[in-house]
């Protein structure tokens, strides 16, 4: 098995972190240089990231994911990415065809698992979290209103080191070879 497809395997959302293991400021900047890399339509890379490290601050942001009942294990994460949606400048000749960001979901959902995998690379545990409030998260973290928040990615090191078994579905179900 490639090293790849080993962090692939082991990488898996992480519902419960050690919140007495601070993490290092320079892997959260290594996250990022990686996750920097991801491909994006023309080469617009449109995300950038707030990056919550500051105590006090990572318990408001993890009291505004906690939406029915749900996430409330991220009380211990010791860092979130949060991840914001740029505009897209694509080329012109792209551009009078199609929406600027008619792309930018495909390239944010590309670049948040990139951190994810960058993440797991250095040992960190993460889980990407969908439901939050999020006119609670722009308050705290004063993003404006025309800036839509894409994603929150709780990270932390993980209280234990159990690998789950992937649930997917099978290569046969979702390739065909012609
Ligand atoms: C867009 C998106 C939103 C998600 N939102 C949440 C969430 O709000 N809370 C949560 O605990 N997990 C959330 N997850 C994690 C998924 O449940 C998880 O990725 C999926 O079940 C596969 O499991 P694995 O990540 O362990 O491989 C989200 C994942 C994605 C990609």
């Amino acid at each position: 098995m490639s090293d790849f497809q080993q962090l692939v395997l082991k990488r898996q959302s992480c519902r419960d972190y050690d919140a007495d293991k601070p993490i290092e400021h320079d892997k959260l900047v290594r996250c990022l240089d990686a996750a920097r890399q991801t491909p994006s339509a023309c080469n617009s890379q449109p995300w950038s990231v707030v990056v919550v490290e500051d105590p006090a601050k990572l318990a408001e942001v993890a009291k505004a994911t906690h939406q029915l009942g749900l996430n409330e294990y991220d009380v211990k994460a010791r860092a979130f990415f949060v991840v914001l949606e740029e505009y897209a400048q694509l080329m012109p000749k792209i551009a009078c065809l199609a929406d600027s960001q008619v792309f930018a979901k495909g390239d944010l959902g590309a670049f948040t698992y990139a951190l994810t995998l960058a993440a797991e690379a250095e040992g960190l545990g993460t889980c990407i979290l969908g439901l939050f409030d999020r006119p609670k998260l722009r308050e705290l973290l004063d993003i404006p209103k025309s800036q839509p928040i894409f994603m929150v990615v709780a990270v932390g090191y993980p209280a234990k080191d159990t690998v789950r078994s992937k649930v997917r579905k099978p290569i046969d179900a979702i390739s065909r070879f012609v």
